[in-house]
């Protein structure tokens, strides 16, 4: 079959990740016959310093025209130190979420054995973790009005749901809970929040309609608390915009990097598909970061166009990688060697159009103690 894939490498480390994402999907094209058209296109910091926009609306039509998107990585220290920029990065970004109706984003945690002992958590502890997070992502203080008084002494952030923003998440929340262990948590902060307790009302409401799944609630300092104390205790966790934003990256401690974890974007129409890490400046261009969380981006891409057998190609690969050590700096184990970013695209690629060969002859080409290469 033929897509048509918008990437968006963006800035800092997503153009190497995502070079290796497409090595993958290369692969995948060659091995199970089909042709991905690929897009490029500009976002982030790269394209305000070429257009003065972070998010050009060539992207936007791009994107738009696109089976799926792939993007790398967002933003530049330059933005990050100087709270008086107009223009930022990451406006790019949240324009593209909010234009193309991405209001889930689902972020799945899991603890890989082979890298348990990356994890600065008690092996354990987080043996057997696996929980995937649907947090809310067009909605909430991300989007809301946002005021800074005329004489710089008081700024204001607003936050505001409405039940239909809730319900259209929480019934995707809900069906993937009945996929899984049956359990949905819903992560807010009632105690305090009018926002949260519109969710808390809502959520139940829905919850007659799924009578097959566990509702419970926590409130997020609590959340943030269980998920280092006893992420088991975890199935599937839907919050809203800014609660999923910072569980989320701490949840990826329990699976022994940020660079392993995937995300998908999904809504109406588009979808979306990046790394959560973000764009690593101090690694750019030194071909060490961890390229698994665009590659298994990648693969949910893969899911979502309905390539179950090629996703899981990329998902074997990866697991192959691992068990063989063929990994970056950030997961490598005390005894096995660090690859560079590229070389653990090889790799992966490698083992996707050769499924057949041996562990070995993989590892002593990746290891650089072969010469057939
Ligand atoms: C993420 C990122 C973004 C967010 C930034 C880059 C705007 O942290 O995708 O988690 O806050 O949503
Ligand atoms: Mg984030």
């Amino acid at each position: 079959m033929k897509y048509t894939i918008a990437v968006i490498p963006g800035d800092g480390i997503g153009p190497e990740v995502i070079a290796q994402a497409k090595k993958a999907l290369n692969a995948i094209a060659d091995v199970y016959n089909h042709t991905f058209i690929y897009k490029e296109a500009l976002m982030g910091a790269c394209s305000i310093d070429k257009t003065g926009n972070p998010l050009p609306n060539e992207t936007l039509s791009i994107c738009k025209k696109s089976d799926a998107i792939l993007f790398g990585a967002i933003g530049h220290p330059k933005y990050d130190n100087d709270p008086t920029a107009k223009v930022r990065p990451e406006q790019g970004l949240l324009k593209l979420r909010k234009e193309l109706g991405l209001f889930c984003n689902v972020r799945p945690v899991k603890a890989y054995d082979q890298l348990i002992a990356n994890s600065p958590l008690k092996k354990e502890i987080i043996k057997g973790t696996d929980i995937s997070i649907f947090r809310e992502l067009t909605g909430g203080i991300y989007f809301g009005i946002k005021e800074l008084s005329d004489d710089g002494q008081v700024a204001f952030d607003g936050c505001s749901y409405s039940v239909e923003e809730i319900e259209r998440i929480a019934h995707l929340a809900f069906k993937e809970a009945q996929t899984r262990r049956k359990k949905l948590t819903l992560v807010d902060k009632a105690n305090v929040l009018e926002t949260s307790r519109l969710w808390r009302k809502t959520v139940t409401e829905l919850a007659i309609q799924y009578p097959d799944v566990t509702l419970d609630f926590l409130f997020v300092d609590n959340a943030a608390m269980q998920l280092i104390l006893n992420p088991k205790q975890f199935d599937v966790i839907l919050t809203e915009n800014l609660f999923g934003d910072i569980i989320s990256d701490e949840a990826s401690v329990i699976g022994g990097s940020i660079g392993l974890l995937a995300s998908s974007s999904v809504g109406k129409g588009n979808a979306l598909f990046e790394p959560i890490h973000g764009s690593f400046p101090q690694a750019t261009g030194k071909d060490i970061a961890n390229p698994l969380a665009s590659i298994l981006s990648a693969a949910l891409l893969l899911k979502h166009l309905g390539l179950f057998i090629e996703a899981n190609a990329i998902e074997r690969a990866v697991e192959k990688s691992l068990v063989l050590g063929i990994t970056t700096e950030d997961i490598k184990g005390k005894n096995s060697f660090s690859a560079s970013t590229s070389k653990v695209g090889d790799f992966i690629a490698d083992y996707i159009e050769n499924q057949d060969e041996s562990n070995l002859n993989f590892q002593n080409i990746y290891m650089g103690q072969s010469t057939i290469i």
